[in-house]
């Protein structure tokens, strides 16, 4: 599914074939997009909000306000949210709004927060679409960036035969598919991901691990995946998972196992990032016995192969090779010895003495060096806006 992961808000407008939409709704979550739909007050008039909700499989929007208790629907995180922004159809009357950056409506108002690229498909009679007016408003939205797909000719509702119907869905849906596709600098591209912990077996109950929880390595293989890239995801046991296009998940339990997929395949690559917490250590002998209760115990444990540190020696001279640091003391020393140490291109350090960064949470905050000397610090952020910076260095 190409749609896979991919965040599409649709704005549904007071036009006559705004039901229409449904059918586009339906054909972008059959690919696997999430899609959030914004109406405007009268385009409930031609389109079930019940329709749109069933087939989105998420709340329909309207107002400011969400209907049970005062609270507030978000249109700056809705603008933040969406990779694309189809307001479909698009009323002449909207399209005059959007001109001027009127913003009287949750719909409007989430025009102005928008980051990602932004389309209207106007539908409406010939005259209006011809007006003077409503050409000119599209001139300017095309200057500031919009794009518009142009109605396609034809008889229009109100019987009169000319240019104003919205396009149809599939060319619509069509359009929406091939911006994702060339949105892909990373297409052709194989990038192997490791993440989560590494449980090192001790008896066939127990196990030396660590609080890893994967999320970030599997942010930094969906971004990559999302970019067109084919992802290994070499995963260890986590409680999360993905269902993000274009990314196969290899899931292992101790580092042994975690080596042998990563060596396995990392030849073939062309961008290694080793996010997994490996444990440095294994019980050198496992109790295929349950072990049974003593006074004290002592576990021997052996060093486990250093994967990234493998690949860096083994490494061809097109790859890019990315580790990652955690640490709590002389941070920017250690990470800077292993970015040698291993051969490395990038290393990302996380510093355990940063609040809401590292182990469990959502957040992380690093910075990022590279060989060649540079130093990037990023401001606490969330894993998925981290992951993004990383996947924007191999851009
Ligand atoms: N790593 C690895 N294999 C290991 C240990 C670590 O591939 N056996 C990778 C991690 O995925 C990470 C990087 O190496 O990208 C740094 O790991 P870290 O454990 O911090 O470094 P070590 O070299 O093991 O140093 P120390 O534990 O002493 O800090």
């Amino acid at each position: 599914m190409k749609l896979t992961g991919r965040n599409i808000l649709l704005g549904v407008t007071g036009s006559i074939a705004a039901y229409k939409v449904t059918f586009l709704v339906r054909l972008l979550v059959k690919e696997g997009a999430n899609v959030k739909v914004i109406v405007s007050t009268s385009a409930k008039e031609f389109v079930s909000p019940v329709v749109l909700s069933t087939l989105s499989k998420n709340k329909v929007l309207e107002s400011f306000y969400k209907e049970e208790g005062f609270v507030w629907n978000n249109h700056v995180d809705l603008g933040l949210w969406a990779d694309l922004f189809v307001i479909a159809p698009a009323t002449a009357n909207t399209l005059a709004k959007m001109n001027t950056g009127i913003c009287d409506s949750l719909l409007t108002a989430t025009i102005l927060s928008a980051r990602c690229p932004v389309w209207v498909a106007p539908a409406m009679d010939l005259d209006m679409y011809a007006h003077q007016s409503t050409q000119n408003n599209l001139t300017q939205l095309i200057d500031k960036g919009v794009k518009v797909l142009e109605p396609e000719s034809g008889q229009l509702a109100s019987g009169l035969e000319g240019q104003g119907r919205l396009q149809e869905p599939e060319v619509i849906f069509n359009q929406i598919k091939n911006f994702f596709t060339a949105n892909s600098p990373l297409s052709g591209k194989k990038i192997l991901v490791s993440a989560g912990p590494t449980y090192e077996r001790i008896d066939p109950v127990r196990f030396i691990g660590n609080h890893s929880s994967g999320k970030m390595g599997y942010a930094i293989a969906e971004q990559a995946a999302m970019l067109g890239a084919e992802v290994t995801l070499v995963s260890g046991p986590v409680s999360i998972t993905t269902n993000v296009a274009g990314i196969n998940k290899v899931m292992v339990q101790t580092a042994d196992e975690m080596f042998e997929a990563c060596t396995s395949v990392h030849k073939s690559m062309d961008v290694i990032i080793m996010a997994a917490a490996v444990a440095d250590f294994k019980p050198k002998h496992f109790s295929d016995k349950k072990i049974k209760k003593k006074e004290t115990m002592t576990i021997e444990l052996e060093k486990n192969k250093d994967i990234l540190k493998f690949m860096g020696a083994n490494r061809n001279n097109y790859q890019t090779l990315i580790g990652f640091a955690l640490e709590n003391d002389n941070e920017e020393f250690y990470a800077k010895g292993k970015l040698e140490k291993k051969n490395l291109d990038y290393i990302v350090l996380n510093s355990l003495n940063d609040k809401g960064a590292g182990f469990g949470h959502n957040t992380n905050k690093v910075t990022i060096y590279s060989k060649v000397g540079t130093r990037m610090p990023l401001p606490l952020m969330s894993k998925q806006e981290v992951a993004r910076e990383i996947v924007s260095l191999l851009v």
